[in-house]
């Protein structure tokens, strides 16, 4: 959770600072205002990157050279983040320079819902592993060091294969890849029947159409069930070398909720498949309070974009209830009088890059 945030030279923020309340924040402005400027700089100082542009040189105000974002999270630990068009970037937790980025994320459980996230899952295999893996990251302690092991030793696989190198090398990653790749799927299997059960509780209060629905998940482990990995990756060399790639392991695996046994993307209106995403995200939240104490940062842009007042009242109702900390924005004032009965919450107006009153 975020105590305050102060904003300089962020996009077309010149200096901005939030002291944002417990649970809604809701962040009301035209359009090009900087309401996502706002969410960005957020998302940023949880992650160390942005969800809209790969350099990071692109949300640095123009004719400035550095922006800076500084927080205090609810455990008072500062947070400061600096990125400078010739020296980079720049993150000093409680004082100290960060050498690594995992330990920013650890600091800071934060959930990004984009206007458009019904699409999500369409999106492919690759976001959703993203997704579960951020919730196993939060929660299992051991999971990064098994990930960055199973990551290097599959690159080293994959150049061993790319130089027809001999079998005993290839045996060699196969044996780490096998290792990690087991323990991975482990925590992966476990995490995901949690999400499931959290889910499907949250779901039924957001969707209300879909109170009693049955939900089930499946999990594609990235190799063939009941076999072992290193015996599929053993038989599976021949062909990789002519792929070029480890096409098995931990790093193929997939999964996906299903409503009454149906795909997501087939049987939800739009509107409902951003509920189907806010629940889920909503539920690694929970999982995250409920395991390691922390009350995590749900960002929503544009909420009421496929989304009716109905809905976005049941939402609100539900986050002001739960332990997590919301900054929302929106183009309209509808849910003013919502957010101003609320002692928790809090309502900011922006009018180029500035907030007014
Ligand atoms: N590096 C930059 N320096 C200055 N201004 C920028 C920079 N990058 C983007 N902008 C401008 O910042 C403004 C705020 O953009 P932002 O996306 O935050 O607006 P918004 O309030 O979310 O609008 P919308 O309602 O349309 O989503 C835009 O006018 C954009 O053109
Ligand atoms: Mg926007």
């Amino acid at each position: 959770m975020l105590l305050s945030l102060k904003l300089n030279h962020f996009r077309n923020i010149s200096s901005m600072e939030l002291r944002p309340d417990k649970a809604v924040n809701m962040i009301v402005g035209e359009n090009g205002s900087g309401k996502t400027s706002i969410l960005e700089a957020i998302y940023l100082l949880g992650l160390g990157r942005s969800f809209r542009s790969r350099s990071l040189k692109h949300l640095v105000q123009h004719q400035h050279s550095q922006l800076q974002v500084i927080a205090r999270c609810d455990n008072n630990t500062p947070v400061g983040l600096q990125f400078h068009l010739s020296n980079g970037l720049q993150i000093r937790l409680n004082q100290t320079p960060l050498k690594r980025l995992s330990d920013l994320a650890t600091q800071l459980p934060i959930q990004y819902i984009p206007a458009n996230c019904h699409q999500f899952f369409e999106l492919g295999p690759k976001y959703r592993r993203r997704l579960i893996d951020w919730g196993v990251f939060h929660v299992e302690p051991e999971y990064n060091y098994h990930w960055q092991s199973y990551k290097k030793s599959l690159q080293q696989r994959n150049a061993a294969l790319k130089n027809r190198s001999k079998r005993d090398e290839l045996l060699l990653w196969d044996n780490y890849l096998n290792r990690h790749g087991m323990e991975l799927t482990e925590y992966r299997s476990h995490y995901l029947e949690r999400l499931r059960r959290e889910f499907k509780v949250l779901f039924s209060q957001l969707c209300p159409a879909f109170a009693d629905a049955e939900v089930t998940s499946r999990f594609s482990i990235g190799w063939p069930k009941n076999e072992n990995l290193i015996d599929v990756l053993l038989a599976n060399i021949e062909k990789d070398q002519q792929h070029g790639y480890t096409r098995y392991g931990a790093h193929a695996c997939d999964w996906t909720l299903k409503i009454n046994n149906a795909d997501p993307a087939e049987l939800l209106s739009r509107g409902q498949q951003k509920l189907f995403f806010l629940a889920i995200s909503l539920a690694q939240l929970k999982i995250i309070h409920e395991l390691k104490k922390q009350t995590g940062v749900l960002l929503i842009d544009d909420v009421s974009s496929e989304l009716d007042q109905v809905h976005q009242l049941i939402l609100l109702d539900y986050i002001q209830s739960s332990p997590v900390q919301s900054f929302i924005t929106s183009t309209n004032s509808e849910l003013k009088s919502w957010v101003e009965s609320k002692d928790d919450c809090k309502l900011f107006h922006v009018e180029q890059g500035q907030l007014s009153t």
